[in-house]
């Protein structure tokens, strides 16, 4: 129930000599879940969600003072939880994150990779820092947390789910480095469920549609500043704790895929079967909607 930064190796030790104390109930009891980026949104629901399934939770964010509000808000409703304050664009911090969850609860039976920075600006305007800040918190954020955790999942035979977008499965106009970034994670699934299938690992992907945000979300504008996401219609939106349990079905499942909503799965239909119509729907909506892309 700490920040992993603040523990000494002696404490360290002391924590990981104790039995841990597992959740007995639920379809997850005795599991242990990395939710990354879980300290606001989706991740948060994510996290809650598992937890409500009897998994152990480690949190995870870069923001400490929302992690702690996250953890206490979980730990109060009687779940358990520990928290790790860690970039998870830097490796030596994913490592960091996985021994929280080794010297807490003893394993690691389930990652997620959440975390992620989005971005509204066009490509043309964007300065190449801002690109690669974007990518790399989608693709190395994705890379980091599983190569660490990778060892302690081949030992349970676990499970991991990138959450990626439904904007991975066609382009969208003012979303480049966050379309490339979830694209990428989707076929990195794909080569890991085949490399590594005498794991037993279970390799998934949730493209996510439309959901509703925290108000305080932001995502990155072409020099980098944090500006509110673009308009999206409510009624295209499902609620956080909705997609949460989509989740977490999946994962209880060991899905390969799963595509949010009735709109992105029309989305995959008409990207497959009829792309000259998507690009003339999305290139109509630019001029109709602009700004539900700037
Ligand atoms: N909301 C939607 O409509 C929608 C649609 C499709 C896909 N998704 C996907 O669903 C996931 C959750 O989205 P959301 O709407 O819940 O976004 P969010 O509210 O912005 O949550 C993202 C979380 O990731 C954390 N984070 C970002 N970069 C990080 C890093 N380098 N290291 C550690 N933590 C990091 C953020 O905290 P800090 O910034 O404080 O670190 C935050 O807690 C994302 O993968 C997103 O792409 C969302």
């Amino acid at each position: 129930m700490f920040d992993s930064n603040l523990v000494s190796d002696a404490e360290r030790a002391t924590v990981a000599a104790r039995p841990p104390q597992l959740p007995r109930s639920g379809p997850f009891a005795g599991k242990v879940a990395i939710v990354t980026g879980s300290e606001s949104g989706i991740g948060r629901e994510t996290a809650r969600a598992l937890c409500e399934s009897g998994a152990a939770v480690v949190l995870n964010g870069r923001n400490a003072e929302r992690l702690e509000h996250t953890r206490q808000d979980l730990a109060t409703a009687g779940h358990t939880v520990a928290t790790c304050v860690a970039d998870v664009t830097d490796y030596a911090a994913c490592e960091r994150l996985v021994q929280t969850a080794l010297d807490h609860f003893g394993q690691v039976d389930i990652l997620i990779t959440n975390a992620s920075i989005s971005m509204r600006a066009y490509f043309a305007d964007m300065a190449p820092e801002v690109f690669r800040q974007v990518l790399d918190s989608n693709v190395y954020g994705t890379v980091y947390p599983l190569k660490a955790a990778l060892p302690h999942l081949v030992r349970t035979r676990g499970s991991v789910t990138f959450i990626s977008s439904i904007s991975a499965l066609n382009g969208m106009p003012s979303g480049s480095a966050y379309c490339a970034g979830k694209a990428a994670v989707a076929n990195l699934a794909h080569t890991l469920r085949l490399e590594l299938v005498d794991t037993g690992i279970h390799f998934g992907v949730v493209h996510i549609g439309f959901t509703q945000n925290d108000p305080e979300k932001r995502v990155l504008d072409a020099q980098g500043q944090p500006v509110p996401i673009a308009h999206r219609p409510p009624r295209w939106q499902k609620s956080q704790t909705e997609v949460a349990a989509i989740i977490v079905r999946h994962v209880r499942k060991r899905r390969q895929r799963t595509v949010i909503s009735a709109l992105g799965r029309l989305i995959v239909l008409v990207h497959t079967y009829l792309p000259r119509l998507g690009d003339w729907v999305v290139l109509s909506t630019i001029r109709r909607m602009r700004n539900f892309y700037e």
